[in-house]
């Protein structure tokens, strides 16, 4: 019953949704130069932008999801231009184009921390995650004071490149400007974020963990951190009493690596 009905769902989606190939051009403005992703919100096409004349992203939403995803959409695109962080890609315009759903924001360069961890298997010491997390959490204090919450903090939605990051998919974001539910859960929206910070850095931190995993052990008896760390983790992942104020994380981090930097 299960298969039937998700081969129901693929023939649905494969007549609805338009798919537009590399050479193509949408509303006369983005030439499509490569198919990123094939998700199940939608399809991201990196292309050319003929009228900036620069490379840009263009998100398609999936018509087969129209009616569960208009939501997603106009948030994403409603944080999307309200935010001006430089770790976070700005939006160009939303547009329609024959009768499908599309917005396009700036190209940001880099792999995404999902990527980078499990195709180029790259290994972070302490200190580096501690660095890349830092970067993350001034993201996120930034877009709390703006009283934005993402809400889908992970290691495919971090993009990484050199020394910078850049958080980008707002499409599970809260908006407490709009959105009732984020006007009366701010404060368990924030720690949700903060638990996903959490999370995110235990990835970066079994990047170079080489023992077996088992399936029992907690990560404080598999990784060998600094007690900073550890209690930084511990208030993320709210084992311990959690955090309420994003800067408190930020001097957290800051103590941690000046901590590791004095031990090295
Ligand atoms: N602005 C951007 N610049 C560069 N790459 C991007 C950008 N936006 C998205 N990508 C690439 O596309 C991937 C998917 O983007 P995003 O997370 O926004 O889509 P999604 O909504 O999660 O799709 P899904 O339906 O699979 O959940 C990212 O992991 C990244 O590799
Ligand atoms: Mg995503």
């Amino acid at each position: 019953m299960e298969v039937l009905h998700w081969m129901i769902k693929k023939v649905r989606q494969r007549i609805m949704d338009q798919q537009y190939s590399i050479g193509q051009t949408l509303a006369g403005r983005y030439e499509i130069e490569k198919v990123l992703q094939n998700g199940s919100y939608g399809i991201i096409y990196l292309c050319w932008d003929l009228d900036a004349n620069q490379r840009c992203v263009v998100k398609q939403m999936r018509k087969s999801k129209r009616k569960e995803n208009m939501e997603n959409y106009k948030q994403e695109t409603t944080i999307l231009q309200m935010l001006d962080h430089a770790g976070i890609p700005k939006l160009i315009e939303t547009f329609e184009y024959e009768d499908e759903q599309f917005f396009s924001m700036e190209f940001v360069e880099g792999k995404n921390v999902e990527d980078t961890l499990f195709d180029t298997k790259q290994k972070y010491s302490e200190r580096e995650c501690l660095e890349i997390v830092k970067k993350l959490t001034a993201i996120i204090c930034y877009i709390h004071e703006k009283g934005v919450f993402h809400g889908d903090i992970r290691i495919p939605n971090v993009l990484l490149h050199n020394d910078e990051l850049h958080l980008i998919d707002f499409g599970l974001a809260h908006n407490l400007h709009t959105d009732d539910k984020a006007k009366e859960n701010g404060e368990q929206l924030a720690r949700d974020d903060f638990f996903d910070i959490g999370d995110f850095l235990l990835f970066l931190l079994y990047s170079s963990y080489d023992g077996e995993t088992k399936r029992n052990r907690p990560w404080t008896e598999e990784l060998s951190l600094h007690p900073k760390t550890t209690q930084i983790l511990k208030r993320l992942l709210q084992i311990e009493p959690p955090y309420h104020q994003c800067e408190a994380i930020l001097t957290d981090i800051w103590e941690a690596i000046s901590l590791l930097s004095a031990s090295d």
